[in-house]
């Protein structure tokens, strides 16, 4: 098996019982855990839960050393495996790919062959990690609510954190596939581009986030893509239509929430979990291979701002403060004083 040079850069996140640390180091070879496939990583994305897992407060990083980056795209240099020979171009994310073992934030990376997707045809890496976990848990949200008989014809979706990487996914998926897609959002000056992107109309965040006292309202979503968790909740449940569903996808607001049954019997609405984490893997390369077709999100790439391993710590703590628009990309490869 060839092999990763002696010794490569790598941002790791380091806790001991009285000292923090994070910053780009030096990894070598026998860092890397075990797995089939080694990876010479083109690009990796800012995920909230890189942000996390870079926080002495994250609760997210199961391994005291760790190379944080959840998703992670680029070339094969090394395989066990005959089913993913070198030079193929792969995407791996989720599992316990920068939690519990190094991930994306590295030149190298290794991988268990059952959990890498071959980088579908019409995508490259860069638009693969433009996507990342956040893009394909928008999909998954997307194809859950079509699943259960969501269609364009439906009415209106809402979108939350919308100009998140979640949520501005979403919205490019909904939108280019013909649906009356609407954005909520809390960052006002983005409404341009969220129109730009498809939204046929944008909510502000304390629409979507006010309290009432009223159990059902005027039943407006026939389906609801929600980023942002407990805050939100409420009001989409009972704003949603008759049989309608959401798809609970994240928590950039908090977890917690409280509503009444009421939307669940008077009206039949569901909550949809979605784990993009635990997805198997036959299911994970078809919904990839939908993302580069007919789930292909409409802006792709366009709305990313790019960093490398020395640079990207800012956006691991704005991405944690909710500071996202769009995605941060990782350009691994790229970077101050790291060589190949
Ligand atoms: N279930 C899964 O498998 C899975 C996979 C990926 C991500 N996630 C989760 O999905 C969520 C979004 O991920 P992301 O990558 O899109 O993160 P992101 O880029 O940071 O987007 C989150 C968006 O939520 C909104 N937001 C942030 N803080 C808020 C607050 N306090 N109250 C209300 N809205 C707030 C903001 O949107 P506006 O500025 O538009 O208001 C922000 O842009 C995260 O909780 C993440 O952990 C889950």
């Amino acid at each position: 098996m060839a092999q990763a040079p002696a010794t490569f850069r790598a941002f790791v996140v380091e806790r001991t019982t009285d000292e923090f640390r994070r910053g780009v180091c030096d990894l070598t070879r026998d860092d890397l855990p075990p797995g089939e496939v080694l990876v010479r990583v083109a690009w990796s994305g800012v995920n909230y839960k890189d942000g996390l897992a870079a926080r002495a407060d994250g609760k997210v990083a199961r391994r005291d050393v760790l190379v944080p980056g959840i998703d992670l795209a680029g070339e094969v240099v090394a395989s066990d495996d005959a089913s993913i020979p070198v030079g193929t171009r792969v995407i791996a994310h989720g599992y316990d790919i920068g939690v519990a073992r190094h991930g994306g934030f590295a030149e190298y990376a290794r991988v268990p062959a059952e959990w890498i997707v071959p980088l579908p045809r019409g995508l490259t890496t860069r638009d693969a990690m433009a996507i990342g976990t956040a893009g394909f848990t928008a999909a998954m949200g997307v194809a859950t609510l079509e699943q259960r008989g969501l269609r364009p014809s439906s009415g209106p979706v809402l979108v939350t954190g919308a100009a998140g990487g979640l949520g501005r996914h979403a919205l490019g998926i909904l939108a280019a596939r013909g649906y009356e897609a609407w954005a909520a959002t809390g960052k006002r000056d983005e409404e341009p581009r969220l129109r730009e992107l498809g939204a046929a109309g944008v909510l502000d965040r304390t629409e979507v986030t006010a309290e009432s006292t009223r159990p059902l309202e005027s039943a407006r979503w026939a389906g609801a893509i929600d980023a942002v968790g407990g805050p939100t909740m409420p009001y989409i449940l009972r704003t949603l239509m008759p049989g309608a569903a959401v798809a609970a996808c994240g928590n950039a607001g908090g977890p917690a929430f409280s509503t009444t049954v009421l939307p669940f019997i008077l009206r039949g609405v569901a909550v949809l979990g979605m784990d993009s984490v635990v997805l198997p893997i036959d299911a994970r390369r078809a919904l990839w291979e939908r993302l580069a077709t007919d789930y292909r999100p409409r802006g792709l790439g366009e709305d990313v701002t790019e960093v490398t391993l020395a640079t990207l710590e800012p956006a691991l703590d704005g991405i944690v403060e909710g500071r996202a628009r769009g995605r941060w990309l990782v350009n691994v490869a790229a970077g101050e004083g790291i060589s190949r």
